[in-house]
């Protein structure tokens, strides 16, 4: 008797899980990678979230062989009507800043800078994108982002999300 009472106990919370699921689901995590080499090149020139993601975790991993000082790389994240102001202030912020101006609102995210051989990740809630919005990822290394540069896309499968 008391078996079948934790058997129905399991069917209950099975039942309340699957109930729960979709909600969860809306507040995953969606892993990104990109690479950034001793040529100055992101590996990408578009990174996709998809629509069910709740957070992303965005992994920069340095392919190259050159020290950060040389030849680093971080990864910054924002509208891409910000991305020059920002890419001029995070000049002014020097290395020891991964070249973000400390406070930055205009970030969505942004990593530290890697040299080769090292990775790093940042994770982001996809409550700061907005649907059809318009985004820059960009290396903030002086003189990096003129080819270090890309789109990320907020996908969306359904019509609208609430
Ligand atoms: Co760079």
């Amino acid at each position: 008797m008391s078996l079948m009472r934790n058997a129905l106990a399991a069917v209950a919370l099975i039942g309340a899980f699957a109930v729960v699921v979709p909600a969860q689901a809306a507040g995953k995590t969606c892993k990104l990678a990109i690479a950034g080499n001793d040529l100055m090149q992101f590996d990408k020139k578009e990174l996709k979230v998809p629509a069910d993601c709740g957070e992303v975790e965005l992994t920069l991993k340095h392919s190259g062989k050159l020290a950060a000082a040389t030849m680093g790389h971080n990864w910054v994240l924002t509208k891409t009507a910000d991305m020059q102001a920002v890419s001029t202030d995070g000049m002014a912020a020097t290395l020891k800043n991964n070249y973000v101006k400390a406070g930055d609102k205009r970030v969505i995210a942004h990593t530290k800078i890697v040299g080769g051989g090292e990775s790093t990740s940042v994770k982001f809630p996809t409550s700061a994108l907005t649907k059809g919005g318009d985004y820059t990822f960009f290396c903030s290394i002086p003189g990096h982002a003129a080819l270090m540069k890309g789109k990320l896309l907020f996908c969306w499968t359904g019509a609208t999300r609430t």
